[in-house]
């Protein structure tokens, strides 16, 4: 190891005793290092650093999403609200009286949050007093269809739902092609790229002829560009539909679907795709659903779910006399604890 010559060995130098090599491996070094540091901190779009800063903060929400979906989360308002129970889910009970001064029940047509929540998402309180076409019941509107109390719940206001590469609605009890199925196409917050709609009476669901929108725009004077008419159904949504003339149930047979098999062999849905589901079906939900609550694939595959629950209250005088109205709410409140984004759908 040859030691650096100095001419003046009368001076103190620190590079006297430095060799010329190790000196050279230190500049590198810190070379290296300072380049590292500014590259993390300012290249391009920051990748590197941002990568990492990512996956530090993934880690961290990771953990708050799993506490919110524990539902072991304290809430905002202070309320823990302890969700780990079919019952915490319920909310509110049937027989509890009604407040004197409550904007639910006296001025407002949407619902208030429930205490828990579902996917880590606020869902709306359900409601056993009015669950029953609840704009009608409030004396808002006329139109039995209505649903605008639910539109502010969607899962599509709280996710970006467009993402999945596949975006299925699926839909049974699909009725006229004009009623829920049209509804969902004009007011859900997702450009579904595939529809499976369910219909057992042949009478009902019909193809429309496909719409020109762009024939539909003209101009005004003193307005924006208008539409003559309200869209109605583009040629290229039609050909996203598919029709089945069968009920949709558990069992497969020449006239009915064992739904879960559908959905899980044929269609081969995973929890990567965005799936949407109503159901109408009047009365086969219950078996459906029973099933649904047991399989823990099921609220994987199924983003949303709209179910009308079929039951008899003095109310509605349907005629299922196996289910009451407390039936309905702990089957709403029970899919909500097994992870299901459930609303009621009347
Ligand atoms: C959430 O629950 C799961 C399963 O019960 C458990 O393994 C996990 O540790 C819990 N996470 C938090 C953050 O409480
Ligand atoms: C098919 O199954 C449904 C539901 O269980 C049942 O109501 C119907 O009678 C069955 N149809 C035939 C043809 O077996
Ligand atoms: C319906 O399909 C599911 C999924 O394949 C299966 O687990 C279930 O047993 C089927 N139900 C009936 C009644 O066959």
């Amino acid at each position: 190891m040859a030691l650096l010559k100095r001419t003046s060995p009368s001076s103190f130098s620190p590079l006297k005793y430095i060799s010329l090599p190790s000196l050279l491996i230190w500049v590198m070094a810190t070379y290296i290092i300072l380049d590292l540091g500014m590259h993390l901190s300012t290249s391009e779009d920051g990748h590197v650093h941002s990568q990492v800063i990512k996956s530090i903060k993934s880690k961290i929400s990771e953990t708050a999403a799993e506490e919110e979906e524990n539902g072991s989360a304290v809430m905002e308002d202070g309320r823990n609200a302890d969700c780990n129970s079919v019952e915490a889910h319920m909310d509110v009970q049937e027989d509890q009286p009604r407040k004197p001064e409550d904007p639910w029940n006296q001025l407002k047509w949407g619902l208030p949050p429930a205490e828990c929540r579902v996917k880590g998402h606020l869902i709306e309180r359900l409601d056993p007093l009015n669950n029953y076409r609840r704009g009608v019941a409030l004396g808002f509107t006329t139109d039995l269809d209505d649903k605008t109390q639910i539109e502010q719940w969607f899962l599509g206001t709280k996710e970006d739902l467009n993402k999945a590469k596949r975006r299925v609605f699926i839909d049974l009890g699909a009725n006229e092609f004009t009623t829920s199925f049209l509804w969902f196409m004009q007011r859900y917050p997702c450009d579904f790229t595939e529809i499976h709609a369910f219909e057992a009476d042949p009478n009902l669901f019909k193809f429309p002829t496909g719409w020109d929108e762009e024939a539909n725009w003209i101009q005004e004077p003193g307005w924006g560009k208008v539409k003559s008419r309200a869209g109605f159904v583009p040629s290229w949504l039609l050909e996203r539909i598919h029709y089945y003339n069968k009920y949709a149930g558990v069992v497969d047979n020449v006239s009915a679907v064992n739904i879960t098999r559908f959905m899980k062999e044929e269609l081969k849905l995973t929890p990567e795709d965005t799936v949407i589901v109503k159901m109408d079906i009047e009365g086969a939900e219950w078996n459906i659903l029973y099933d649904w609550v047991k399989d823990p694939e099921m609220p994987q595959i199924i983003d949303e779910l709209f179910v009308e629950l079929h039951y008899w209250h003095p109310d509605n005088k349907w005629d299922f006399k196996r289910w009451g109205r407390v039936d309905a709410t702990r089957m709403l409140a029970d899919l909500r604890f097994r992870g299901f984004y459930a609303h009621y759908w009347d």
